[in-house]
């Protein structure tokens, strides 16, 4: 599902096209795209797409994602992305790694992570 979103990418900016594909604990699968601006820095990753499409499907708990490039191969989520995954996946949110590798999980790619847990605890009275 990642690979065949990547073919819904618009990238014609980086040329870069990236695919993402989820599957939440309700056993609902999610997929996004990434979506070029030009004005660069609005680009939203495809990973912020899933979301969006987690959104539509009516939310959940993601357990898995995976997110490759056109070229099939897993690609590294950015550091916004890896922030966004662990709002709605935790810690414990496997990343496809590719074939003949062990899934990794989001606790690897974002150690001490800041999340909703933290909101609570630290307000101020
Ligand atoms: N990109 C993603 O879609 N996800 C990531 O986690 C890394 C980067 C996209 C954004 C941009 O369209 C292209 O890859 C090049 O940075």
């Amino acid at each position: 599902m990642a690979r065949r979103a990547t073919g819904n990418s618009y990238a014609p900016y980086s040329h870069v096209t990236v695919g993402a594909a989820g599957v939440t604990a309700q056993h609902i699968f999610v997929v996004g795209s990434n979506v070029e601006n030009a004005s660069y820095g609005l680009t939203l990753c495809a990973e912020c797409s899933l979301v969006s499409d987690l959104a539509r499907v009516g939310g959940g708990r993601l357990v898995a994602v995976s997110i490759v490039a056109g070229d099939g191969e897993p690609i590294a989520p950015c550091g916004r992305c890896r922030q966004l995954l662990y709002e709605h996946g935790g810690a414990d949110l496997l990343l496809d790694a590719g074939p003949d590798i062990e899934p990794t999980t989001l606790a690897t790619l974002l150690p001490d992570a800041f999340g909703p847990d933290d909101l609570g605890v630290r307000r101020n009275p």
